[in-house]
């Protein structure tokens, strides 16, 4: 979830705090996909000076960093280049040094910002620190700053123009890669290029364009065209050198951008790896396909490929974006918590991503792994949590238990404090939040910090202050959540506290055979949520035909699924405003049972378990109060076709009884959703709800 912005201003006069404020902007912009740490790469006062400023934590962090500089403020450039990056880590901690934008050398030759991965990366750093060149970081990113320069150098003696340049260092990279390069042997140009990961230009000038496609350009030699230094990877010593035809590439001119009375246009273009950062400034925008690099100089854009291929468009348009801001980010769902559903066969994933060895069956928890012996030792472990991050640990404390054998108890913040129920030194806390700000568990952790006991955080946003105020934890990695309701967040939450009871048992040989039976379902899941989705048409008839016009409804459940059926009430009263109650099917004929009548909508979580059978007999309770359920099962179970009344399936597939809950969960986020929209309500921001209370 890294975000890519750069800014070229072309004879149109801005002040180093116009231009600084532009691209802290931009980047703002892309704050929703989420992020760990910022940075950017603007001119320095001197001539051929490069400023970076890096910061980890959220824009506004960078925004005070950039403050406390003693570069003016109000100098103008006439033309200028300015990249800046939001990093999500992944090569490397968050850290000043490992944010983006990188640098070539001490003097900041070359800088740029990527989006990506660069697979080869270690063949290529081993060959350039065979060439003397000193890394600074833990990144993948770093070796293309310092090959542009090394690629630069050899071919110094040439008039190498960037694209040239460009064309040589991108031939050896393997990966996926945004790319933005600035440079100082090249002001005020910069090069922007792609594979794997997008990116468009957006383009602003004070004149029309003349027209609304950009040429691409290919060599004039192709038989000439650069192939790569396989050098490279043996290292024996490259031959990254220009051919030297094809050079008079560089003063082509762009046909959109030429004006009439030969006074040079003036222009503006915004890159972005995401539309978001560039709409409030322009909507003419043109999108680079895999491969080409945009090359931007004298107010014009050029795109060059490296060779024509049969077949390829010669052209990229210009087009025009009609939509706005909060569509963009929305993509092509109305609405972030239906986006939000549909994500959650990724972001299951991204919960698991480098920390799950399917193979071999290994749980690998890095922030946690330094603290796994204490946690294991402790007496016992309160998990402490609202609203739907408290159902998650309802839902894992039972695996919890079974894994790892400590008592766990599951607290509501607010609750647990009322209380000032005890805690020693010999707890261990879980805290569990989407915001990782929620006041009440704030507080909680407040107190437990107090109380001396561990504190763990099970937390989506990185540099929260539950992530920061914790001994230790992990970062569900979820994505950023926009919608009121959660949902991804939940699944994401739930599959790292399996995780962790996974972790803290693997010193267990008992456990063994159930673990690697949980591994296997997580191996799974992402596929069968899909699965579960194809549900939606079917859950939509049902919430706008037979449930949109009812008072109230139940969800009854037991075991694992006590939680879903809590999950499931909370998001249907939260946006739909129906009265919903989540009911312990064991429970039921100690008073709920009076409500129910051939009215009353009744959602039975029947997927099968162990307590199957007791399931079934709440079922036949209802029915025998003439009720008429709503089943959710596994795919063709046959147990109901006995019942003699009219009920109605959601067939989700089997998955192990811990993780049936992920499955189960997704037709009441969709029911939910679907209710709130028949009814035109506001899906994402109900009425009197907040995404983050942080007040108590
Ligand atoms: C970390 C990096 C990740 C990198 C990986 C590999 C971060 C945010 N993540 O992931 O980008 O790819 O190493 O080296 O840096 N923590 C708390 N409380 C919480 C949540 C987390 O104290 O509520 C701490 C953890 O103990 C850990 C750090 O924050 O020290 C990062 O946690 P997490 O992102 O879960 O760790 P990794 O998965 O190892
Ligand atoms: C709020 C939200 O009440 O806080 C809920 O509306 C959320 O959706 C709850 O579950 C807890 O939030 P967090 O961020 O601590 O998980």
């Amino acid at each position: 979830m890294c975000g890519i912005f750069g800014y070229v201003n072309y004879l149109v006069e801005k002040t180093r705090g116009e231009i600084e404020n532009t691209l802290l902007d931009g980047m703002q912009r892309l704050e929703y996909r989420g992020y760990d740490s910022a940075g950017l790469a603007i001119d320095g006062d001197k001539e051929n000076e490069v400023l970076l400023f890096k910061e980890v934590g959220k824009v506004a962090a960078l925004r005070k960093l950039i403050k406390t500089s003693s570069a003016d403020v109000n100098k103008t450039f006439v033309s200028h280049v300015g990249i800046a990056h939001t990093r999500w880590a992944t090569h490397g901690p968050p850290s000043p040094l490992n944010a983006h934008p990188h640098s070539s050398d001490v003097t900041n030759e070359f800088v740029i910002v990527h989006n990506g991965i660069i697979t080869n990366y270690r063949e290529l750093k081993a060959l350039l620190v065979s060439k003397g060149f000193v890394f600074q970081t833990d990144t993948d990113t770093e070796c293309i700053a310092k090959l542009c320069k090394y690629v630069y150098d050899i071919n110094n003696h040439r008039d190498l123009d960037f694209t040239e340049l460009a064309k040589l260092v991108l031939i050896e990279l393997q990966g996926a890669y945004g790319l933005l390069i600035k440079s100082v042997h090249f002001p005020n140009e910069v090069i922007a290029t792609r594979k794997g990961s997008p990116l468009l230009i957006g383009v602003k000038t004070d004149k029309k364009l003349k027209v609304d496609f950009v040429d691409v350009e290919f060599p004039d030699f192709p038989e000439i065209t650069v192939e790569p230094a396989a050098a490279v990877s043996s290292a024996t010593g490259p031959s990254l050198l220009v051919p030297l035809a094809g050079s008079d590439l560089r003063r082509s001119q762009s046909r959109a951008f030429i004006s009439d009375d030969g006074v040079p246009m003036q222009a503006e273009f915004f890159l972005a790896s995401d539309p978001s950062a560039v709409v409030e400034h322009t909507k003419k925008v043109l999108y680079l396909e895999d491969d080409d690099i945009a090359h931007i100089y004298d107010g014009e854009l050029h795109i060059h490929r490296v060779r024509r291929e049969e077949g390829q468009s010669t052209i990229r348009s210009i087009q025009t974006l009609e939509i706005e801001l909060n569509e963009i980010m929305k993509g092509n769902f109305d609405h972030f918590m239906q986006k939000e559903i549909f994500e959650q066969p990724d972001s299951v994933i991204n919960t698991m991503r480098g920390r799950i060895d399917f193979e071999n069956k290994i749980v690998t928890l890095g922030g946690l792994s330094a603290y796994l012996n204490t946690i294991r030792r402790c007496r016992r472990i309160i998990m402490v949590a609202c609203g739907t991050s408290f159902h998650s640990c309802m839902a894992t404390r039972a695996i919890f238990e079974e894994l790892t054998e400590i008592p766990i108890v599951v607290e509501l913040a607010s609750d647990f404090l009322d209380r000032r129920s005890p805690v020693f030194r010999d707890d261990t806390c879980i805290f569990v939040s989407q915001s990782g700000e929620t006041a009440d568990t704030m507080l909680a952790l407040q107190y437990c910090i107090e109380r001396g006991a561990l504190t763990v955080g099970i937390v989506n946003s990185v540099g929260s202050s539950i992530s920061r105020q914790t001994n230790c934890g992990v970062h569900i990695n979820a994505g950023p959540e926009i919608g009121v309701a959660s949902t991804k967040a939940y699944t994401s939450q739930y599959v790292a506290l399996v995780m962790m009871a996974l972790s803290l048992s693997d010193d267990r040989i008992s456990k063994r055979a159930r673990r690697h039976e949980i591994i296997d379902g997580l191996g799974k899941i992402s596929k069968q949520i899909e699965e579960v989705l194809a549900l939606n048409d079917q859950i939509k008839e049902m919430a706008e035909t037979s449930l949109v016009n009812q008072k109230s409804l139940l969800l009854l459940g037991r075991g694992y699924q006590f939680a879903t059926a809590l999950e499931g009430a909370l998001k249907i009263k939260e946006i739909s405003y129906m009265h919903s109650e989540g009911v312990l099917a064991g429970e039921l004929k100690h008073g709920v049972l009076a409500l129910v009548d051939e009215d009353l909508p009744i959602i039975v979580l029947a997927t099968k378990d162990s307590l199957f059978p007791k399931v079934m007999s709440a079922v036949e309770q209802v029915i025998a109060r003439s009720g008429n359920p709503i089943i959710i099962c596994n795919k063709d179970e046959n147990a109901f076709s006995k019942l003699k009344t009219t009920y109605r399936t959601l067939e989700v597939p089997a998955t192990v009884d811990c993780l049936q809950g992920l499955l189960n969960v997704i037709p009441l986020q969709l029911m939910s959703y679907w209710l709130a929209v028949k009814k035109g309500f506001d899906v994402d921001f109900p009425r009197n709800l907040a995404k983050a209370v942080t007040v108590e």
